[in-house]
């Protein structure tokens, strides 16, 4: 079974995609966090984050990892341990240059496909309903008000221990600029598949919209 998570920045998508991952036995994978990784790749390299062969070639050396550390995702690349550094500020606000272009997305694309492999899998991403896992016998587009994300992206830092000087309303202009740019782009933007489910997740405690999702997986096993 595949299950698609898709939505803007902060909707909660993967606080839920990984509850139901571990209630239900699923592989997780965090599409964001690759992006997201990429980008800490160019950083690294000193490279402009709109140079795609150089980009390409730094990632070929460095490698990606997911890994599943005592029930606690991590990101590896060149054998360093770079979870915390993939949520910086800095790398969200230049995550979404990286993830437009096309040679960077075709890579992901079957990486992603590739670890989803033959296993029961849930995804969380921008583009997994319609591009990544077309067939995914349930996908959900998670939404919620700017505000909302806004408030959830700073708990999100405080509890990650990562610092910041920004306000709630600085936070909220940033999770919109990048929503337009995701939604905005050639490549599989960030968009509702036809045949997805719309939750809204503003008024919702994230026991409910499990719940939801886990009643839809119910449905087509
Ligand atoms: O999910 P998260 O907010 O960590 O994703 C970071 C960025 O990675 C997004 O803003 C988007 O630019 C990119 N992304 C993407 N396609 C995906 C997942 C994330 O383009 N499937």
């Amino acid at each position: 079974m595949q299950v698609a998570i898709d939505g803007p920045a902060s909707a909660g998508k993967s606080t839920v995609a990984k509850i139901i991952a571990k209630k239900l036995s699923f592989v997780y994978i965090d599409t964001g966090a690759m992006y997201r990784a990429c980008t800490v790749i160019a950083r690294n390299h000193h490279l402009d984050y709109g140079d795609e062969e150089g980009i390409l070639k730094a990632i070929d050396e460095d490698g990606i990892e997911l890994r599943s550390e005592n029930g606690e995702q991590k990101v590896y690349s060149a054998g360093k341990d770079i979870s915390l550094e993939i949520r910086t500020p800095e790398i969200s606000a230049n995550v979404s240059q990286v993830s437009a272009l096309p040679k960077i997305r075709e890579k992901m694309v079957a990486l992603q496909r590739k670890m989803a492999g033959e296993t029961n899998v849930i995804m969380d991403g921008r583009d997994i309903g319609t591009t990544v896992l077309p067939n995914a016998e349930v996908k959900i587009f998670l939404v919620a008000s700017a505000r909302s994300r806004a408030e959830r992206r700073m708990l999100d830092f405080q509890e990650r221990g990562i610092e910041t000087d920004q306000s709630v309303e600085e936070i909220e202009k940033d999770i919109a600029e990048r929503d337009y740019k995701d939604s905005h782009r050639a490549i599989s933007p960030l968009k509702k598949a036809d045949d997805a489910i719309e939750i809204d997740t503003t008024n919702l405690t994230i026991d409910q919209v499990v719940d939801t999702i886990l009643e839809k997986i119910k449905k087509n096993q």
